[in-house]
């Protein structure tokens, strides 16, 4: 009895010093983004947000003994390597959560696997509006789709600049562009807005004369564009050397730097509906920029996005009472509500997509400013 007496003694003094180091727990989030292939830009940068989020909340100390790991993988803006990376996910690395993957056209394909598995996904990029977050109650959304942005967008743009007949351009081969086209086509009917003619392309495309040509011949006032980011600058810089001086309008696709950097000066004129504003003095964005600042980079849309999903696992797991279980995080997401963001204040949607105020920026000398 006495030695049982002894031995307990010695346990407890064991474990009240090795307490703190033990209680940790580390809750890993996947996330699988396009490093490669024609969202690599987008990737990038989101890469950047995810990485800063990450070490920001640990150093805080905000989620206690929790300490969050990101593992990132890259999607190949591809369906079947995102899929290699949700099973790599779901089954071998074990993650809490996942973020991403980058493009809507994959996420259609990864997201099942992840329903099935009960791992909760944050999508930090998808703005395809339809069927995203309705494959189940697993996944959530940050970004705001094309529905939620492009209308007020072209309503703001209209009262501004007045056009009153548009030439679509729209990229027929990726679900992202295609759900921006009809989006773009139902927000131009809303406003009573002629539509001169529709073009298509697809992403391999990098001569978009022809159907540029077709479009200016008819006399729009205005060129409305559903495009990734590759096409993106590709068709702005061609339009422009067509002769075209006119308003062009982009879907999401367009919220990255490398259209400036790749269509130049070409890029002057560019509107795009955004979710991000980036000239927004609340403090939760000024404190992103000041960090994004110390880290020597210029964060776009897509950064702050990515930031903002780590923000959000985060704060579901304090809902969860520090908990970060692939449920408690599920559950954690149910009482997420106006979290302050750099996006602005936060909240999901009964249907899991995300909820708060988007933003139009033009390209003005060189860079995006948000229209006032
Ligand atoms: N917003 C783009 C998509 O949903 C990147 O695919």
């Amino acid at each position: 009895m006495r030695f049982a007496g002894r031995m307990s003694l010695a346990v407890i003094v064991a474990l009240a010093f090795a307490a703190p180091a033990s209680a940790k727990q580390t809750v890993k989030i996947g996330a699988a983004l396009s490093m490669t292939g024609p969202a690599a830009a987008y990737g990038a940068n989101q890469k950047v947000g995810i990485q800063a989020a990450v070490e920001e909340i640990n150093k805080s100390g905000a989620l206690k003994d929790v300490v969050l790991e990101a593992v990132i993988e890259d999607d190949a803006s591809t369906k079947e390597q995102g899929i290699a990376v949700f099973q790599r996910f779901i089954n071998k690395d074990r993650v809490a959560a996942i973020i991403g993957p980058t493009l809507s056209n994959t996420a259609y394909a990864t997201n099942p696997l992840a329903q099935q598995a009960k791992v909760p996904v944050v999508a930090v990029s998808n703005t395809a509006p339809k069927g995203i977050t309705d494959i189940g109650d697993y996944i959530w959304r940050v970004s705001l789709t094309e529905g939620q942005v492009i209308p007020g967008a072209l309503k703001t743009l209209q009262g501004k600049l007045g056009f009153k007949k548009a030439g679509v351009l729209y990229g027929n081969d990726d679900a992202f562009t295609q759900a921006g086209y009809t989006v773009m086509k139902s927000a131009l009917a809303d406003l009573k807005i002629e539509v001169v003619a529709e073009q298509t392309f697809a992403k391999p495309d990098r001569d978009y004369n022809a159907q540029l040509t077709s479009l200016l011949a008819l006399k729009p006032d205005i060129l409305v564009v559903s495009a990734l980011i590759e096409n993106a600058s590709g068709i702005v810089a061609q339009a422009r050397q067509l002769g075209w001086t006119g308003p062009i309008f982009g879907g999401n696709g367009f919220n990255n730097p490398v259209l400036i950097k790749n269509a130049g000066p070409a890029a002057e004129g560019v509107y795009v509906g955004t979710a991000w504003n980036r000239s927004s003095t609340d403090e939760a964005n000024t404190k992103f920029l000041a960090s994004m600042k110390a880290r020597g980079v210029d964060p776009d849309q897509f950064a702050t996005q990515a930031y903002v999903g780590v923000l959000v696992v985060a704060e579901a797991i304090k809902q969860a009472g520090n908990k970060g279980g692939r449920d408690d995080i599920k559950a954690g997401f149910a009482k997420v509500m106006s979290l302050s963001t750099p996006l602005g204040k936060f909240s999901f949607l009964p249907n899991r997509d995300g909820d708060h105020t988007p933003a139009v920026q033009v390209v003005k000398d060189g860079k995006f400013q948000i229209l006032q």
